[in-house]
């Protein structure tokens, strides 16, 4: 698959979920931004709203943004590997996400951003092309197509794993936005 060329199909043709949703969830956030989070596909909230990251995982999300000082409006731009919601939430297959990359890749070369931010194994799958925990690689600096790639826990699982303490998810998780935030202040 070619990155940088635009599909030449239109994406109802293309992915199949799209076949069994109400909404199409593109993006959220500024189209400008140096930082872009990807995500994994849209929740029950995302779809009604028609944007990403805005039920209990989002609200952690941007909780976890602006408590160091990143601006959830000017700084970010938000979306996700797959567009649609695939049904009762689960994963998208394989098949899935390869039928939804091209549009992904067309969001990355528009937007532009210097930093990503990869939320989750299906992201970082779908990205960097490797299988690995999330826990092994995040928080960890990875260079991918002239860009700065960086995989988080993804905020389902910090909600699972709430707890504060030292070395936890949720702390650990800080930390890497703390790393981000410096990041974009000094490109
Ligand atoms: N989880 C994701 O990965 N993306 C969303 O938009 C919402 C929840």
């Amino acid at each position: 698959m070619n990155k940088n060329s635009a599909p030449d199909k239109d994406f109802s043709e293309v992915c199949n979920l799209s076949n069994s949703i109400n909404k199409i969830v593109v993006s959220r956030g500024n189209p400008l931004a140096k930082l872009m989070i990807i995500g994994e596909a849209p929740g029950a909230k995302e779809e009604e709203l028609g944007e990403p990251f805005v039920g209990r995982s989002g609200k952690l999300l941007d909780k976890l943004l602006q408590n160091v000082g990143i601006d959830i409006n000017q700084d970010v731009y938000f979306c996700n590997v797959v567009k649609c919601r695939p049904p009762q939430n689960r994963r998208p297959t394989k098949a899935e996400i390869q039928e939804n990359l091209p549009w992904l890749y067309q969001q990355i070369k528009l937007v532009n951003p210097r930093v990503i931010v990869l939320v989750g194994a299906t992201a970082l799958e779908a990205i960097l092309k490797i299988k690995s925990r999330i826990s092994i690689l995040r928080g960890k600096w990875i260079d991918w197509e002239d860009r700065l790639v960086m995989p988080v826990f993804h905020p389902s699982y910090l909600l699972r794993n709430p707890s504060k303490e030292e070395g936890k998810p949720m702390s650990l998780t800080k930390s890497d936005f703390l790393k981000i935030k410096e990041k974009i202040d000094f490109l």
